[in-house]
Formats: C-alpha cells, structure tokens, sequence
C-alpha cells in the first residue's frame, strides 16, 4: 500500500449511524487522536439520550423482519460483508493503526481475524439446529433456537474491529438487529465497518451506531425495556456497574472483563518456545489486550535463564509510530495508560525486582513506553491489576502447588498460559486453572473458533466458537399434542 495514512484518513467518516442514515448531530463533538502523535484526526458527534432512543425504536422496528428472515439469507448477508471487508484489509488496518496505533501489519492481521468471526457466524446461521424429544405427557416437543430481541453492543478501542465483529456476527446470524457503542477512542474502524454492512445489504434499521458519552448512552441502552441483550467487553467495574442497570429489565447479558492472566513456565519446558510464544502473547497490541500474560511464573531452577532469553528478546523489539517498517510495539492508548505502566513498574522495583530489560517511559516520549521486563519482586499487585502496557514482570516459584495456588488467588479468571513438556501436568495444571482459557505450550488461543470468555470476576458468556451463538438465542419450546 502505496500510502497507508492516506488510505486510513480517506476512510474516516466523522458521524454516526441511525438506521444506516448518517447523522451529525447539533451539539458539541468528541476528538478522536492518533495515540502516536497526540494529532487530532478526526470527530464524531456527542449524542446522546435522543438519539440513542431512537437507534433502539429502529433496532425494535427492524426485529421482526430480520429475525424472520430465511437463516440462510443471513448466512448469506455476512458473507457478503465478509467479502466487502476482505477487499478493504489495508485500508481498515490502516484506520485501526492511526485511531489505535497498533503497528500496520498488527492491524492488519486483526482486519482478517476480525473478518474470521463473520465467515464462522455465517456458517452458525445455518446450524441454528433445535431439538425433538417425546414427552411422557405423550406430546412431542420441538425446540426451536430464536432470536433474543434487540441487543446494545458495547465495544472497547483495543480492538476496534474484532470486538465488534465478534458480537455482530453471532447477533447477526440468530436474527437480532443491534445498537452498537463503540470505545470513544476508536470509533472510525467500527464506522466503516457498519457502513460496509449496509452496502453489503443490511436492512436498514437492523443497526445503528450511537457515538458520544459512554455513560449516558449506557445508561439509556441498559434501562430500555426494548434492548433485550447486552455484550459489553471492557472493565470489570464498568460491567459490573451494567449488569447492575441491566437488572431491572432482566436483560440477557454476556461480559467479556478483565484479566490479570497467569503464565506459567515449568522447567521442563521448551524455553525457547516459552520465550517466544509469551512475547506473541504479551507483546499484541503492546501489552494492551484482556488475554496479556500479567504476571509470569517461573520454576526457580530455570528463572534466571528464562528470564535473560526473555529479555535479550525483548530489547529487540523496535517501539514506533504504526507505520513504521519493522516496528512491533506501538504507542499506549492514552497518558493515564503510560502512568499505569510507570507505577506497576516502580512496584516491582520497591518490591526488590530488577529490570532487565526497559525499564520507564521511552525516548520518543508522549505515550511510548520501553519494552521491560523484571525478575523478582512481589506479584500481588500482578494478581488484581491488569497492567495493559509492555511490562513483562517474572517471579519464581518451587512447586506446582505453590504456583497453582499464586495462579488462582486472584478475583480475575479471563486467560492463562502454562508451558511444560509433561503431558500429565498439562492436563492436570489447565483443568485446576482458574480462568474461561488455558493456552497450553502457546501464547495465542484467540479464534474465531476457539470459545472466548471468563469466570469469576472476568465475566461470564462465551463469544465465537459452536457457543458464541448462544449467546443471541432463546430456546422456544413448542409441545404437540398428539392425538
Ligand atoms: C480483548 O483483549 O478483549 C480481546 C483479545 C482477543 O480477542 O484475543
């Protein structure tokens, strides 16, 4: 791609989306910047409870024809907008690069696997199998999967497209029509995309895109009796503050939260491979995403040497505007994203850990931090606060009972990671994790086939995968009275 800036700034559509219909709004507008530079690229309109009503009177409008449309024309609409999307992966790559400042090539491998989530749905749509069952009442009964009802979309900027995509396309292929929110910081990716989905032939009211304050739109989404779903990826306190506002409406909720996931390195493991694969894990979108190893444990026997591979790796790694060549890790999100870092990290210096590698804020400033990684110090902190930056803190530990025990005494139990060569102790440590995933000998389990999501405090609900779709459908019971 010739100019990916330009192909990212011709892509920008500064409104939101009513019913497929654009619109600006009156009042006042919200910046949006690229996290490299600081540089305002664009607005998007602060709407608020007028607006937010009326995308849900037309997600309610558009419910009943859409979820009675024949599954496999749905199948086929996604496919359609699947293809739209594959014929624009630079350009969207390049959108999420300068509204997210995730490296181009990053972005543009979150474009695809952001695609991959609709293709799988597609296929879903046509599975929406029910069930038979004879009754002792001597009826028949026959159940049919249908949709829940408008549901309200709330996505976050760490993946701007794949987050919107993994709710759209298990909605879209029940039958629910959508109000979605994207993350005030990013919301040109998921303009696009909806706007691709109108072109692709969504019928219009199926989906609105409602920009402004997260709050106030929120708090309308949640308190319609009309929206009869929520997803929400984000934090832990902010979903929890949602479900509290969804209850008097009982609304079915799904709640991809927070992590502080555990990877553990056994020393039997193949180090190489465990210093490879925790870098592909930590260092996606430069420590921001909910799956990020938080906090690495590593048998004692092997901590020292696991930890120079590591670092020696990291300092390899080149920090820079997204559209550099060759860059790996970008600029954080926002500045209280940088401060976060910087106390996580002086933490671990209080608590005796050392720096090998990194170690503060990077020489080109704003919201560049440098690649760390530490060995020693206290985890605790590691256990209950996401870090979402580029600090890779290890600490070591002598048996499997203590690690599991570390691994688990936190309220979060979103992913986790363990490498070993003993197959026993694989199964054995995965199944004892506390956490919705387990990526065994790898850094990366996310796909649109895998199930995504949490337990405890990290949320419940699965997205992708056979039981993403669950997500979106009610179980209709129809009893026969046979005669
Ligand atoms: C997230 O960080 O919320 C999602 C990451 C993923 O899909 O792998």
């Amino acid at each position: 791609m010739a100019d990916p800036r330009a192909a990212a700034r011709a892509l920008i559509s500064e409104h939101a989306l009513i019913a497929g219909e654009a619109v600006t709004g009156s009042g006042s507008r919200i910046a949006v910047d690229d996290p490299a530079t600081g540089e305002i690229i664009g607005h998007v309109p602060d709407l608020g409870e007028a607006e937010t009503k009326q995308a849900i009177q037309a997600a309610h409008d558009a419910f009943p024809g859409w979820s009675r449309t024949d599954p496999h024309k749905r199948a086929a609409f996604l496919r359609e907008w699947a293809r739209l999307i594959d014929e624009n992966i630079d350009g969207l790559g390049a959108l999420m690069a300068l509204e997210n400042g995730k490296p181009f090539e990053e972005a543009k491998v979150e474009a695809v696997y952001a695609n991959s989530f609709l293709k799988w749905f597609a296929g879903e749509a046509e599975r929406l199998l029910g069930d038979t069952q004879d009754s002792p009442l001597g009826h028949a009964i026959i159940t049919f999967r249908q949709a829940v009802g408008p549901a309200a979309l709330i996505t976050p900027w760490n993946f701007p497209a794949a987050m919107l995509t993994r709710k759209l396309g298990p909605a879209f292929a029940a039958g629910c029509t959508a109000v979605v929110k994207p993350a005030s910081q990013t919301p040109f990716t998921a303009i696009a995309l909806v706007e691709l989905a109108y072109k692709a032939g969504l019928p219009k009211g199926a989906l609105s895109l409602i920009t402004g304050d997260a709050a106030t739109i929120g708090g309308v989404l949640t308190s319609s009796p009309l929206i009869r779903k929520l997803s929400f990826t984000g934090s832990t306190p902010v979903g929890k503050k949602l479900a509290e506002q969804c209850a008097p409406t009982l609304k079915r909720l799904s709640m991809e939260l927070g992590g502080a996931a555990p990877l553990i390195v056994f020393a039997d493991a193949d180090l190489d491979v465990a210093v490879a694969e925790t870098i592909k894990g930590k260092f996606r979108n430069s420590g921001q995403t909910c799956v990020c190893p938080n906090r690495v444990y590593v048998e004692r026997s092997v901590s020292e040497e696991f930890a120079e591979k590591l670092a020696a790796e990291v300092a390899k790694l080149k920090v820079g505007n997204a559209f550099e060549d060759g860059v790996k890790v970008g600029p954080l999100i926002e500045d209280k994203a940088v401060d976060k870092v910087e106390r996580h990290l002086e933490h671990i210096k209080e608590k005796g850990g050392r720096v090998l590698t990194g170690g503060g804020r990077h020489e080109l400033g704003g919201r560049f931090f440098q690649p760390t990684v530490t060995l020693g110090g206290d985890d605790a902190l590691f256990r209950e606060e996401e870090t979402f930056g580029p600090l890779v803190p290890i600490f070591a530990f002598d048996s499997e009972d203590e690690v599991l025990a570390k691994a688990n005494d936190s309220e979060f139990g979103l992913a986790s990671y363990l490498f070993t060569r003993d197959l026993d102790r694989a199964f054995r440590v995965g199944r004892q994790i506390e956490a919705g995933m387990c990526g065994i000998n790898t850094g990366l389990t996310s796909t649109a086939v895998a199930p995504f999501g949490g337990v405890k405090e990290s949320g419940y609900g699965r997205e992708g995968s056979t039981h993403g779709i669950d997500e979106y459908v009610d179980i209709k019971a129809l009893t026969l009275g046979l005669r």
